[in-house]
């Protein structure tokens, strides 16, 4: 472990470093690897361990963990989080340090058990709770949600270091550890927060709103560089990615209906028209159109994001909808989704099960589904297509 792993005095990294992952969690990129990062704090009381390492590199973690400290000086496991990235090497380490106390949120508590099935005493924590190791005192911040409901921070008084788990992270594994050090990172920053932030903005915010309360002079987030350097722009981003939306809606101030399609032979394209002129009679309304097959997934995301209401055009192929539908959907998974309604049509030659198939997905996403989809057989016909302005028109109604 190189000297400079001693980030404050007796406050060390004892993290591994992930070099060749390349998919994280199953839908993450992971161009530069990552780090899973761990923190040991030496008081003249005592030790405590910030977290552990996933487990197929626990070896590294104890090797680091014994050049700093015997097992019988830790006093405190600080468990943050429970993703097993952060939780992998908790049993362990519990036979290594068994007269350790674990500190971890009250939902955490529970979920160690049942991960873990550990003897360790355990101590739920939070906002207003702290402990000392004598010259340091840890405090506890309740910061749920990034991005698991059991999630939680500390902050390290003496030091003036913020042990913000998730947030802050990057998957970007450098071993010069440091943001005044590493490469240019700023591209693995933005994307761990769009694919794990992202969904919990509101969350973020709070988060920020309490980590500011502390004078923060050091970040050390689990994944990625320490931030030591210009640490208040890292606070400055996160509050101005997680509340841009909310801005332009108050500008904006209309409900933003987007309809997204995708259309064979322009049938269900005829039909997204007509919902569009629909939506577009009412007042306080503000509808867009975008094909599925030419937008890209970023710009998906963003619409998605800002959109009050969201319709899906589909035509059926194969006894199914395509593609491109069932991506859009999958993208709400980096948005948050609460009180967003949504509703389905298209144009059929057969069976025409598509937008029934879509909006029963919508509704397990939890959005609201206030209209039946509405489907009709091949080419739209005049009444048809009155019909479809109509539907746009009460889709209208029930977002306003
Ligand atoms: Fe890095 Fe959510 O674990």
């Amino acid at each position: 472990m190189p000297a400079d792993y001693e980030i404050k005095k007796d406050v060390h990294f004892v993290g591994v470093y992930d070099e060749f992952i390349r998919t994280f969690d199953i839908i993450m990129k992971t161009a530069n690897g990552s780090s899973y990062n761990s923190y040991l704090i030496r008081g003249d009381e005592g030790v405590a361990i910030i977290d552990t390492v996933k487990k197929q590199f626990e070896d590294e973690f104890f090797e680091n963990i014994e050049k700093l400290c015997s097992y019988d000086e830790i006093k405190y496991i600080v468990l943050q989080h429970m993703e097993p990235d952060h939780s992998g090497a908790l049993k362990e380490l519990s036979k290594r340090a068994p007269n350790a106390i674990l500190l971890t949120s009250a939902l955490g508590a529970k979920m160690t058990k049942d991960l873990y099935q550990h003897s360790l005493k355990v101590e739920k924590v939070g906002t207003g709770k702290s402990v000392s190791l004598g010259n340091k005192t840890i405090e506890f911040l309740s910061t749920p949600f990034l991005h698991w409901p059991e999630t939680m921070s500390c902050y390290l008084k003496e030091d003036k270091m913020l042990f913000s788990c998730d947030v802050f992270g990057a998957h970007y594994c450098d071993k010069r550890l440091y943001n005044d050090k590493v490469g240019d990172f700023r591209y693995a920053f933005r994307y761990y927060y769009d694919h794990i932030m992202r969904p919990f903005k509101s969350y973020v915010v709070k988060a920020l709103d309490l980590y500011e309360k502390f004078d923060t002079e050091i970040i050390a987030p689990s994944h990625g560089p320490i931030l030591r350097a210009r640490v208040e722009r890292y606070f400055n981003r996160y509050r101005d990615w997680s509340t841009a939306v909310t801005y332009k809606k108050r500008e904006v101030e209309d409900k933003i209906v987007s309809i997204f399609y995708v259309s064979s032979y322009e049938n269900t394209y005829a039909m997204a028209l007509a919902i569009n002129e629909g939506l577009s009679t009412q007042k306080n309304i503000r509808a867009n159109m975008y094909d599925l097959t030419a937008l890209e997934d970023e710009n998906m995301v963003n619409l998605l994001e800002e959109s009050d209401g969201i319709l899906v055009g589909t035509p059926t192929i194969n006894a199914d909808a395509p593609k491109p539908t069932w991506d859009l959907l999958a993208s709400m998974a980096f948005v948050q989704r609460a009180g967003r309604k949504g509703a389905t049509f298209g144009s059929y030659g057969w069976s025409g099960e598509a937008p029934g198939m879509l909006l029963e997905r919508m509704k397990g996403l939890k959005m609201k589904t206030p209209l039946e989809p509405l489907a009709i057989k091949l080419v739209p016909n005049k009444e048809e297509i009155a019909q479809c302005v109509e539907y746009g028109k009460k889709f209208a109604e029930v977002m306003l």
